[in-house]
C-alpha cells in the first residue's frame, strides 16, 4: 500500500467529473486501499479518487470504527437538511458552512461489482455528500464564503 500526494485546489482535476468502474479487478481492491491509507496519513475521514490525480468514481470514508469504500455512488433519495462547518483535504485551512440532506439512501457497487443500498444519516450522511461531490467536481467553496482560519503563530 502506498500513501498517495492529495492534491489541492485549483488542480483541474478537482473539477472534472469522474468517470464510471466498470472493471471490478485486484487493481480497484489496490486503490481502495492506497486511499484508505493516504485518507489515514492526513488524518482525513474520507477521501474521492480525484483528490489523488484519478477521476474515478471511487471514495472512501473512516469515521470513528466505521470504514467503508463507495463505488460509482448515487444518492436516490433524501430527507431533510442540515447545515455544517466543512473542511477539505483539497482546500487546507478553509472552512465553508455547507447546507446538506440529512438522511440519504445511496446506491453503489461493492468491490466485487455487486449493487448495494445503504442508508447513512447525521454527520456521515454529510461526509459521503462531501465525497460525492468531489467525484462530480463539486467543491466546498461552491457553497459560500469560505472562512479562512488563519493559524496562531506562538
Ligand atoms: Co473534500
Amino acid at each position: 500500500m502506498t500513501v498517495r500526494k492529495v492534491v489541492e485546489y485549483p488542480d483541474p482535476i478537482l473539477r472534472t467529473i469522474s468517470s464510471k468502474i466498470t472493471v471490478f479487478d485486484d487493481q480497484l481492491q489496490f486503490l481502495i486501499d492506497d486511499m484508505f491509507e493516504t485518507m489515514d496519513a492526513y488524518n482525513g475521514i474520507g477521501l474521492a479518487a480525484p483528490q489523488i490525480g484519478l477521476s474515478k468514481s471511487v471514495l472512501v470514508v473512516g469515521y470513528k470504527k466505521l470504514r467503508f469504500p463507495l463505488i460509482n455512488p448515487r444518492i436516490v433519495e433524501s430527507h431533510g437538511f442540515s447545515i455544517n462547518q466543512e473542511g477539505c483535504l483539497s482546500l487546507p485551512s478553509i472552512h465553508v458552512d455547507v447546507e446538506r440532506k440529512d438522511k440519504i439512501k445511496v446506491a453503489s457497487k461493492t468491490v466485487n461489482g455487486d449493487d448495494i443500498e445503504q442508508e447513512f444519516s447525521g454527520f456521515l450522511a454529510v461526509i459521503v455528500q462531501h465525497e460525492l461531490d468531489h467525484l462530480n467536481g463539486k467543491l466546498i467553496i461552491d457553497y459560500g464564503t469560505p472562512k479562512v482560519s488563519l493559524k496562531e503563530v506562538d
